[in-house]
């Protein structure tokens, strides 16, 4: 969910609806904003995307305040509906709540409640905090200390944001894991659960810290902790602008953020390796013989993230000869996974919230590991909660479909690879110097690949009407295929599944019927070529078969040629660098199609793009 505060001398329900568009990524099921006009609380939501808010603001006006907060949201608690959109409000209408996460104990509370005589309209767990903010509120007359006895007694993870109107000039923040930053202006001060909310404001902000709670005032931002002692935060200035989250002139942000891909994997190399090929990690503070004493790598994220991490898999056991072992987040601490001060445990996260990761990440440090946080956004939870951490610099991704972030997320994994190699002396050190040079020249290599992808499209297009897509790789081409098949689901809400290509025999292979569209990522015939030669047999396998075989094969490579009804065509690189140029024919491959379905690309229907509940 996405929540936006504001305090100041502008109208609050403009600049709460500004930063609601940008936060829309979060969650776009509903949307709802308060403010304090005339003494009173003014509120309207609705469910559905933000649009609808606004129409509703169109035709029913509210009264003009200044201050005011606002909320998109992905349900949990209660169905996507009018009712259950944020804020809410206590019986007397004089609180205004809206929430990020979920609370533990809400049902115990909702009951207390009622005991006592309140009456309890939605079916979110939200509208018991309203409820007990206005009890304690009616004791101390100061909503930063009810605040803090509320949260007091809440389970779970939550961010709330709340306005009283018997405290028209106050917003109150508390946060507990999903995230809330502060933004600073002259006379004014914002609240959001992501920067992008204010950029257009200020770019100074001070990020919270896990249970703590704001009072924002014109001139003054008060932080506490929840028992109300001063509070140490972090204040910093937002390298970005405004112009960064906005389409410049793309139809979408996924078909912007496909094409920044080549600067993203640049930028994500910048100042990471030195002149003689060595690689300058020093970001990541984890002491040289702790990384020479580590025996295990474990890899913990979700989704788009995963893939990255079982590309890095084969990187890693190739260059540095250490077992890595890469799990989904929301599996990891549910099967007592066995770790200790020798595991390295590398948290890949595009948000740096995602709460299944997060979780996975405390789990690890408790058990001892070293964990790493691979992580697009600078001062989110993961790093922060990390021992140390690598950035990727791909700039702000908006799209709720992951492509440049996914990759420079396996530029980092590939920089981190090598630099435990360079760290612990491998046998493959020509090999490491070999491939860092390769890497220098990646992000031409993802250019090429961009203006060469009318074909492509077209491809796309003509299969709109398709039911099922399958895809297949081996080797790193095998997380590619996941990827390629995850991107299709989520964008075009096609049955696609992406498969190793010698399991197919194994059962897969049932489903190959005349004209199923399968896409083969091709290894290099360099190299590897026994990979290559397998693949061959099994792309003619399911030709055999009447699939319309579409192949992703390096420059050059003429053994596939006869066997592809569509064939496209990547620039060679050494084969784990391969899923960097051959992931992008996928990503574009999934949105033109979703396009031309008529879906929306940048905001696929039930997704959000952090999802911080588990
Ligand atoms: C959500 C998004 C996915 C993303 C995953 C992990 O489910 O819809 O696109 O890959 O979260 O996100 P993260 O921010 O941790 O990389």
């Amino acid at each position: 969910c996405g929540i936006v505060g504001y305090v100041g001398p502008q109208s609050a329900l403009g600049v709460v609806t500004a930063g609601l568009k940008r936060l829309e990524y979060r969650g776009y099921d509903s949307a709802g904003v308060a403010v304090l006009a005339d003494g009173g609380l003014a509120t309207a939501k609705r469910a559905g995307k933000l649009v609808n808010l606004e129409k509703e603001l169109a035709e029913r006006p509210l009264p003009t305040g200044t201050t005011g907060i606002g909320h998109t949201r992905w349900a949990t608690h209660g169905g996507p509906t009018d009712a259950n959109a944020h804020p809410h409000l206590d019986n007397a209408g004089r609180v205004a709540v809206v929430h990020n996460g979920i609370i533990e104990n809400f049902a115990a509370l909702r009951e207390e409640l009622a005991e006592r005589g309140h009456d309890l309209s939605s079916e979110t767990d939200t509208e018991v905090v309203a409820h007990l903010l206005a009890e304690e509120f009616s004791g101390c007359a100061d909503l930063a200390e009810a605040m803090r006895l509320v949260c007091r007694r809440l389970e779970g993870a939550f961010t709330l944001v709340a306005v009283h109107a018997d405290e028209p000039d106050v917003v109150v923040g508390a946060r507990r894991n999903s995230p809330l930053v502060v933004g600073v202006g002259e006379g004014e001060a914002f609240l959001a659960s992501d920067v992008a909310a204010f950029i257009a404001h200020t770019r100074d902000a001070v990020e919270l810290g896990q249970d703590q709670v704001v009072e924002l005032r014109r001139d003054a931002v008060t932080v506490t902790d929840f028992d109300g002692r001063a509070a140490d935060v972090r204040a910093y200035h937002v390298d970005w602008d405004a112009s960064a989250a906005e389409k410049g002139g793309y139809a979408s942000f996924m078909l912007k953020e496909i094409a920044e891909q080549p600067k993203a994997v640049a930028d994500t190399l910048l100042g990471r390796i030195d002149g003689s090929g060595a690689l300058t990690l020093d970001e990541v503070r984890i002491p040289a013989n702790v990384l020479r004493e580590t025996d295990k790598v474990v890899i913990v994220a979700c989704g788009t993230a995963f893939h990255a991490g079982l590309i890095a898999k084969y990187a890693i056991e190739h260059w540095t000869r250490l077992p890595c072992e890469v799990e989904l987040a929301s599996e990891f601490r549910y099967r007592d996974p066995i770790l200790d001060q020798q595991t390295l445990v590398i948290a890949v996260s595009q948000s740096g919230e995602t709460m299944d990761t997060l979780m996975a990440l405390r789990h690890a440090r408790e058990q001892g590991a070293h964990v790493l946080a691979i992580c697009n956004t600078n001062g989110s939870t993961i790093p922060r909660e990390s021992d140390a951490v690598l950035y990727t610099h791909a700039g702000p991704e908006v799209a709720v479909a992951s492509t440049k972030a996914f990759l420079t997320q396996l530029v980092a994994c590939y920089l981190v690879a090598l630099y435990l190699g360079q760290v612990r002396g491998t046998k493959w050190a020509d090999e490491i110097r070999a491939v860092v040079r390769d890497l220098s020249s990646i992000a031409g290599a993802v250019e090429r690949v961009l203006e060469t992808m009318e074909p492509v499209r077209e491809l796309a297009r003509s299969l709109a009407g398709k039911d099922t897509v399958l895809f297949l790789g081996r080797h790193v081409g095998y997380p590619v295929a996941l990827e390629g098949a995850l991107k299709l689901k989520e964008l075009a809400y096609m049955h696609a599944e992406g498969f190793a290509a010698g399991e197919l025999k194994h059962g897969p292979i049932a489903l190959v019927e005349d004209d199923l569209p399968v896409v083969v990522v091709a290894p290099s015939p360099r190299g590897r070529s026994v990979l290559h030669d397998k693949i061959v047999s099994n792309i003619q396998e399911i030709r055999a078969r009447g699939a319309r075989t579409i192949v992703i094969a390096e420059e050059g490579d003429e053994a596939v040629a006869p066997y592809a009804d569509h064939l496209i065509r990547v620039p060679a690189t050494p084969t784990l660098l391969q899923p960097l140029v051959a992931t992008v024919p996928l990503q574009v491959f999934a949105c033109e199609l979703a396009t031309a379905r008529g879906n929306e690309v940048d905001q696929p229907r039930n997704l959000a793009k952090s999802v911080t509940v588990e």
